[in-house]
């Protein structure tokens, strides 16, 4: 009787066990360097602020990378390792060639952040999501506490990359089904979607919004087809402002939406008819809503899938794997 009940509490607390384990999130701490690297937090944040300093849209390019690595085997800095002989590397996957940027920044904060230590503690997964609200909060937008205790893969998936990030061309059943594949839903979705008020795009991700779509303010497309010539491979890469005030993280993204000057056709479908068009409006007006929940989406997405634990390891160099 007393050796069944002892069989039985091992099964139970093994399932709990399991279902802990296969749920990183629980893993995840915001003190987790504390006693290991006390001063890791306060050095990633002093290199983001000299960055962004230098260049306001670094804090955009910085935030979109901590994205682009969690939507593709979780968030484990995969995003950042180089091409090898054994590596194909996402960077030049689709949707991340010529426009995710950032890579020098991230090795820099590395370098500072493991002398800061001592040794290499830190991840490179850990350091993309404590830059990314660091981005934030310098270019004007809310904090939150960051969970920390991510490890860095060995691997990259550029198939991934293609297959799980969101093209511009989505329409907002794709780009609902595209977050619920990780996870998350339709308000994280359009809280997330406001990381669109800082930062640019290249001609390419904007150019079929502004000469074949009707939903949008013949005013603002007229001015962008000076920027965007409409024929492919000319001006390609030429940049236009996601919001109005692209260097500065507020509501303002949900306004321009509502006056159908969204840069992507993709911004756009969150205001056009459909079951979103109601959150937009409230984080139009209500920006303290809008700054709680991004927040909180943000610690959602930065629980997508990590390495823990054993796993992974921490690498030395963001862009290679260790020996
Ligand atoms: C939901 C689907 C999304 C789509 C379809 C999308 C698409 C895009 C595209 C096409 C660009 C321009 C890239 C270029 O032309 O080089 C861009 C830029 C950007 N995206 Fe997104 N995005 C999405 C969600 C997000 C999310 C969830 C975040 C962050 C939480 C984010 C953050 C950014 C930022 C900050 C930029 C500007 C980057 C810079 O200036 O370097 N995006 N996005
Ligand atoms: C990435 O961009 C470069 C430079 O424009 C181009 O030569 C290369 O073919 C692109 N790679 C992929 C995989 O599209
Ligand atoms: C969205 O795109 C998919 C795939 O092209 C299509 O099947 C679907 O009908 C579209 N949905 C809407 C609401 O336009
Ligand atoms: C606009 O639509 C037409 C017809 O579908 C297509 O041939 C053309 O390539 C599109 N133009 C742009 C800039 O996407």
């Amino acid at each position: 009787m007393a050796s069944s009940h002892g069989n039985l509490s091992f099964i139970v607390s093994a399932l709990v066990f399991a279902i802990v384990a296969s749920n990183g999130l629980s893993e995840l701490t915001a003190d987790y360097y504390e006693n290991s690297c006390p001063n890791a937090l306060s050095t990633i944040k002093s290199v983001v602020e000299a960055a962004v300093q230098k260049e306001r849209r670094m804090g955009a390019s910085l935030l979109r990378l901590h994205f682009h690595d969690c939507f593709v085997n979780g968030c484990d800095g995969s995003i950042l390792l180089d091409s090898t002989a054994t590596i194909e590397s996402e960077k030049s996957a689709r949707p991340n060639n010529n426009s995710a940027r950032g890579f020098e920044v991230v090795d820099e904060i590395k370098q500072a952040v493991d002398q800061a230590c001592g040794k290499p503690v830190v991840s490179c997964a850990d350091i993309l999501a404590v830059a990314a609200r660091d981005s934030v909060v310098a270019l004007g937008g809310p904090t939150w506490d960051v969970r920390l205790g991510r490890r860095d893969s060995t691997t990259a998936n550029p198939n991934g990359a293609n297959t799980n990030l969101p093209a511009p061309s989505l329409n907002l059943t794709q780009l609902i089904k595209s977050f619920q594949d990780q996870g998350l839903d339709e308000k994280d979705l359009v809280v997330l979607y406001g990381a669109h008020s800082i930062g640019f795009a290249r001609c390419v991700a904007y150019r079929a919004h502004i000469y074949n779509d009707t939903n949008i303010d013949p005013n603002f497309a007229n001015s962008l087809k000076y920027i965007c010539p409409r024929d492919v491979g000319v001006g390609d890469g030429n940049l236009a402002p996601l919001d109005c005030t692209a260097t500065k993280f507020d509501s303002q993204y949900y306004s321009d939406l509502i006056s159908k000057k969204g840069l992507l056709h993709s911004d756009q479908e969150f205001f056009n008819g459909g079951s979103t068009d109601q959150l937009v409006k409230e984080y139009s007006y209500n920006s303290e809503a809008f700054f709680r929940d991004f927040g909180n989406s943000m610690i959602k997405m930065g629980n997508i899938q990590p390495l823990t634990g054993e796993q992974g390891e921490i690498r030395a160099n963001c862009r290679k794997v260790n020996n």
